[in-house]
This record gives C-alpha cells, structure tokens and sequence, in this order.
C-alpha cells in the first residue's frame, strides 16, 4: 500500500493523471483468462462468447480478470500482465466464491435457516481465507435478493423470503468476507465483497429467469432494497447490477437506481460492476440501440466496470472524444478502482495471498469444522411423527434413492468445489453404524423424466442439464425393494439434481422426477418406517407424497460436510434446529407466496372459512404445507411464562419481553425463537407479521432457560415510499413462535408517540 493514509489519495490521483484515455479505459474492461493467454480456461456464462472487442484495444490495459480461480493460473496472468502494463497497475482478480471455494457450505438458502448469524459470518471468513490463498481479491458473493418464487432456479442462493433474514445474513456473511468493518478490513485472509444484483432480480415475473421486475417503490424500499442496505452499512465494497430492468429500464442503465438511490441516497462510493455482458443486453431489452448507446447509458448510470462484453472498451473513447460523455465521469470510474486495488494492497504485493501450494489448505480442518456445523444447523426437520427419528444403533437401514451415496450435493454454484472432499450420507452413516447394518442401492436416477420443450433438443443442451452420464441412470427399483425388504427402517435420500436448480433453471413443475416419487410409493408398501431425507436447491411440492414418510428431513444442498452433518442428526448425536427461511407452497398455484402478505379486506378465518366472498382459493387451502420458520427438533420446548414489562411502548421507553423455554426431553438441543409484529393500523398498510427479531437458544436435556427480548420503537418503525422511516402511534401486536404459524406467547401494546 503507498504510505501515509494522507498521502494515497494523491498517488492515486497522480497515476491516474498519468494513465492515457485507453489505460483508463481498459481499468473498466473485465475479461475471462482466455483473453490473457490462449493455453488457459475459465467459467463462462451467459451469451457472450465471441465479444468483438476493436483491434485497437489492448489486453494489457484490462483491469480486471472473471473468475480465474487457480491460483497457477492468477499467477501466470499477473505476471505476464505486469510485464507488459506500462504503469504496473495490477489485474484485480474477482470470481463466484458464492458459498465456498474448495471447501462448500450449504447453500445461502440453507445458511440462512441457521440464524445463527456469527456461523455464517464464519463461514464467510473461511471462504474468503480460502480464496485468498487461491489469490482471488474479489468475490460474486453474497446474493441478497429477497425470493418468493421457487420456480425461480436462483431462490438457492438468496437467503430467502423475509427481510429480517436477509438484513441479519447480509451484514454477517459480509463481515465474514472482508473483516469487521473498521478494525480488520482486508487484514489477514480477508478480501472483497461484491453483493448482487442490485436490484430486486429476485422478483422476476412467473419465475422465469432474467425477466421483467416491476413492482411499486413502496414494495421496492420496504422488502427489496433493505438487504442490500444492510450490505452496504457493513461496507462490502463492490455492488453488482442485476439483468432485469426495473420499471422499464434495465437496472444496468438505470440512473434512477444507480446514481439516485445508490450513490447519492446510500452514499456508496464503492466499484459497481455489471452482471455478466448485461451493458450488451441493453439492447436486447430495447433499451439501446447499439453497444455504443449501451456504453453510454451505462456510463451515465454511474457503471465502473463491464463485464465481459466489448461496449466500454471499444466506444468510451469515441464517446469521450465527441463530447457526449465527460472525462471525469470515467476518472471517477479508474479512481474507485484504483481505490479498492490500493486498499486490498496489491500495488505493495500484486501476488496478495496467492499460494500455490495453497491446496493442502483446503483440507483445513477449520473450514471443514464451520461446514459441518453450519450443514448441521441450516437441515430442517419438516415432520417426525411418532419419534421415528432419531435412529437407534441396533437398526438395520436400508438406504435407497439418489442421493444415498452421491456427491452431488453441493448445488449450483459450486464449480470450484472439491468434489474429492465430499461426504456423501452413506459415508457419514457408515460413521455411526457398521457395514453390515447398511444396505445401499440407489433404485432410480436423480433425473427420470425430466419434459423439456421441444426446442431443447439439441443432445448438448440435454447433457448441459442432465449431465454427461445421463444413458447410465438406468437403475433398479426391484433391486433396492428387495433389498429394503430385510430392513428396519428405510432412509429414502431424494431430490432435486443440482443441474436443475441455479442460474437459468427456472421450472413450471416443482414436482419431484416420477421415477424417485414412485419407488417411494413401492417403498411404502413394506410398512416399514420410512426417513425421507431431501435434496434440493428450492421449496419442492411435497403435498402428494409427504404421507408416505414417517419422518422428512429437509437437507438442502448441504456441502461438502453434508453427509456427516446429515448422519449426526439421522443418529441424534445432534438435534435439528434449522428453519425454513423459505415458504413451501402445497402446489404451483399458490406461488408466489409468502408469509408476510397483508391481511386484505377478507381475510380467511376460523369464522368465515364457509363463505365464498373471501381472499382465498376454492381449489386448495390457502395455507402452505410448510410455512416459513417452521423446522421441529427432537426436544419437545415448551414456552411458558411470557412476561411484558410495560403495555406501552414510546420513543424514550423500550419494552423488555421475555419467555421461559422448557426442554422437556432428554435430548440437548437448540431453538430458534422468533419474534414477529404487526402493526394493526397504520398510514400504509402492514404486513399480517414481519420477523423482527430472531434468538438461539441451547438448553441442556429437561433444561428451562429465559429469552428476552427488547422492544424499541425503532423494532416497530416503517419505511415508507420515500425511504422515510415512520412511527406511528397505535397498536402493535408482538407475538413470540416457533414458526411464522406456530405462535406460542402474544400481547399487545400500544406505542405513544411521546
Ligand atoms: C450471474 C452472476 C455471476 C456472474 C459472473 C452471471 O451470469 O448472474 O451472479 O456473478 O455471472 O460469473
């Protein structure tokens, strides 16, 4: 780094001084290693393959580098781009870390049913430690788009539908990235944190990837925009925009979102980078005419650096040279990234982190202690009737499906993943049983009839989703039957194949394949006990076939610890205690959905369930099968003893609220508490509940323990559509559950403005 705090800002302007127009330029230009050298590879995606770029542009001018994540390669690349960049300015090195680099995490969606926020700040420090040794100085990471839609393939990497969640995970996994905000930023293994995609992708109409968001501002402020700002107050230092448009206008031109909300209202002064050839897109979105309009526009709407299309680096010069664009506006651009090159300190060590012998450290023991523990508490336990879970030692098993000894649990945006590392559930079983109380047969593929539309195909496009060994999936059903016939119990381990969750997996049906629901079917007509445990990258329709498990074990896609984590719980050497950040529908039709919608004119109730005139529908409950926060545990937790300390609430004076939970069981275990409001009259009309406030709590076998908490107007406050935050005098209802259904303790209280 250049010395003296004082000092770095004038270096910075005095090299930037120095740079000519095309220097600056290639600052804002990011490329795939392919473009650096004809021997190296890297993760493409998205339409832009061949990108055009002018013969007059430069490669050693490019300021940054897409998601090289081997450290042999970040070396070769840097080295031979200081040795031909004139100033030596180094490439910034930014790739998809989205929860895990060798070692993976479960998925976002998982994590965050945790809410176990300082695990997930963790987790994001081994991340970042583990792509810092890779010499990665930026990462994709995390996704804060609220989610609703589970036909959307993406819902796998939000932390999902509440806003409450998303705020908590925003600020922890950001922290966990880069370091506290004052005190460590960047220090030790720490790097850069880019949140995406600002904003809103996650609303996109009917589920369908990359399409139209619109929605009203109110909504927007309120549920959308609060987890990126959550973000940004932990200072995460890169924002990436989103493919859709927002209001008509693709959030990639979209001065309105960029300038007005995000660097004027929200004052961030960091590098906004777009998704990938999104400038390009503006076209086809009718949004631009050609990519030098494109380039324009983005440039206007505050855009630091293009994503691997040709539009800044072949027309800003052009556009600079005839006046329509200024050159200050790209010197702010070249100075932001200057700024966090400087401040990642890669003008001291343009090598930062990088370590080639660095493999050995993915075996790290810490990385692998904070996967298993956060795969551990993110599993939920949707249903266990008659205590069929835990297992008992002295039970012969019967593992059929899928996923009973797959690797393939690692979801979507895992490609760098160590696959080698994987538990599969058969190997962390295997750790608690011997050999010859195991049965294993997988009895049907992941994929079996899998409809895709006529236009896909294309025998490419089929692999792309199925995978290459798609003809070998072939497997027995009859088998694993008469295998499972000698069994005590059967662990039935279903779901989804991670290709069919993800970026550009958007589903109509979120039935699981026919081929795993039928040999369920058959399973069950052993009438023996049978443990579903379930994999999948969003909320699947389990209406049809959830009666035919005794118990049901929702893993997500867990990591590469997953197998062990899973096994743990299986034996009850750990209790579950994950809840559903994310509402599980009872069929399509009732999506999207969930749980803080507003109450309507006529609601549905215990009183007018027989009426016709109300806000429900005729052909399914209205209710979901499983709601959000739901998740039991083996404990049976009795809340008793709620207690307020006052029925009035005002500005000086916070309300303390406290409940009592009872472990009555032998088991240890822990529970997640949550708090949720409603406000029962308001200026703009809320929610029917909204989570404010979440505690987790470990008690001991037959233990009680007290969790309190505090109530302040700011708990109770809302945004309105002008971003204002507003309080309002009147009644609030506080209710205290196990789930957003489940409440246990409520009181009502009135907030008095003075
Ligand atoms: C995705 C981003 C990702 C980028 C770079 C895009 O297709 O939408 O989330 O960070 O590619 O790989």
């Amino acid at each position: 780094m250049f010395k003296e705090i004082s000092d770095e800002k004038k270096e910075l302007k005095r090299l930037l001084s120095s740079l000519s127009l095309e220097e600056k330029i290639g600052q804002t230009v990011q490329l795939t290693s392919n473009f650096f050298s004809e021997d190296l590879h890297a993760v493409k995606t998205g339409p832009a393959a061949e990108i055009h770029l002018s013969e007059e542009f430069q490669i050693s001018q490019v300021g940054s580098v897409l998601n090289v994540t081997d450290p042999s390669e970040v070396k070769k690349i840097q080295e031979r781009h200081l040795a031909k960049s004139r100033h030596k300015i180094p490439l910034l090195f930014m790739a998809d870390i989205v929860y895990g680099n060798k070692i993976i995490f479960p998925i976002p969606l998982a994590q965050s049913g945790s809410y176990d926020f300082n695990l997930i700040k963790l987790a994001g420090k081994e991340l970042a430690k583990e792509s810092y040794n890779a010499g990665i100085h930026v990462t994709f990471s995390p996704m804060l788009d609220i989610v609703r839609d589970p036909r959307w393939g993406r819902v796998m990497e939000s932390p999902g539908e509440d806003v409450y969640t998303v705020e908590q995970y925003a600020r922890s996994i950001v922290q966990g990235i880069q370091g506290d905000k004052d005190s460590d930023m960047f220090s030790d293994s720490h790097i850069a944190s880019c949140i995406k995609h600002f904003a809103a992708y996650g609303a996109p109409d009917s589920g369908k990837d990359y399409n139209t968001v619109d929605m009203s501002e109110l909504r927007f402020r309120r549920e959308y925009l609060p987890g990126y700002i959550a973000a940004l107050e932990a200072n995460a230092r890169l924002v990436m925009t989103a493919f859709n448009t927002l209001e008509g206008i693709p959030c990639t031109g979209n001065e309105w979102l960029n300038k007005e909300i995000l660097r004027e209202e929200l004052e961030f002064d960091g590098v906004l980078i777009t998704d990938h050839s999104a400038i390009e897109e503006m076209i086809a979105h009718g949004y631009a005419v050609d990519k030098r309009d494109a380039a324009f526009k983005a440039a206007k709407a505050s855009i630091d650096i293009d994503m691997m299309t040709s539009s800044y680096a072949n027309n800003l010069k052009d556009l600079i040279n005839k006046g329509q664009l200024s050159e200050e506006l790209l010197d702010e651009s070249v100075m932001r990234i200057l700024e966090l090159k400087n401040d990642l300190g890669l003008f001291e060590n343009p090598f930062r982190g990088l370590d080639l012998e660095s493999t050995g450290k993915y075996l790290d023991e810490s990385t692998k202690n904070v996967a298993k523990e956060l795969a551990s508490k993110s599993c939920v336990l949707l249903k266990n009737d008659k205590h069929t879970l835990p297992l008992n030692k002295s039970q012969k098993i019967a593992l059929v499906g899928p996923f009973g000894d797959s690797k393939l649990t690692l979801g979507f945006w895992a490609f760098t993943g160590d696959k080698d590392q994987v538990i599969t559930l058969k190997e962390g079983v295997l750790q608690h049983i011997s050999a010859d109380m195991l049965h294993i047969h997988s009895g049907t593929a992941m994929f079996s009839e899998f409809n895709f539309p006529d236009e896909f195909s294309d025998p490419a496009f089929r692999e792309l989703f199925l995978g290459k060994d798609v003809n070998n999936y072939q497997k027995d059903s009859h088998e694993a039957i008469k295998m499972a016939h000698g069994a005590d119990v059967i662990v039935f381990a279903f779901g989804e194949n991670f290709l069919e969750t993800g970026e550009g997996a958007s589903k109509t049906s979120l039935m699981l394949p026919k081929d795993q629901i039928c040999l369920l079917k058959e399973l069950r007509k052993l009438k023996k006990p049978i443990i579903g445990v379930l994999y999948t990258g969003r909320p699947v329709i389990l209406t049809e076939i959830e009666e035919n498990f005794d118990a049901l074990l929702l893993a997500w896609y867990p990591g590469t610890m997953g197998g062990q984590a899973i096994a743990d719980l299986l034996y009850g050497e750990k209790v579950p205690s994950g809840k559903l950040s994310m509402t599980f529908p009872r069929n399509e039709g009732q999506i999207p959905i969930h749980y803080s919608q507003l109450n309507t004119g006529r609601p549905l109730n215990a009183d007018n369930c027989n009426g016709r005139f109300i806000s429900r529908y005729i052909d399914s409950p209205s209710s979901p099968l499983y709601p959000f926060g739901h998740g039991l545990s083996y404990c049976d937790f009795v809340y008793k003893n709620g207690y307020i300390s006052s029925m009035q609430l005002s500005p000086d004076k916070e309300i303390v609220l406290s409940i009592d939970i009872q472990n009555n069981s032998d088991f240890d275990g822990d529970e997640v508490v949550q708090l949720y409001i409603r406000d029962l009259a308001a200026d703009i009309v809320r929610p029917k509940k909204e989570l404010v406030s979440t505690e987790r709590v470990s008690l001991r076998a037959n233990e009680c323990k007290t969790v309190t908490f505090v109530v302040n107007s700011e708990l109770i406050s809302y945004i309105d559509k002008k971003g204002n935050t507003q309080l309002e005098p009147g009644l609030i209802e506080l209710y205290i559950g196990r789930s957003s259904e489940d409440i246990r303790s409520q009181f009502t209280i009135d907030y008095v403005s003075s």
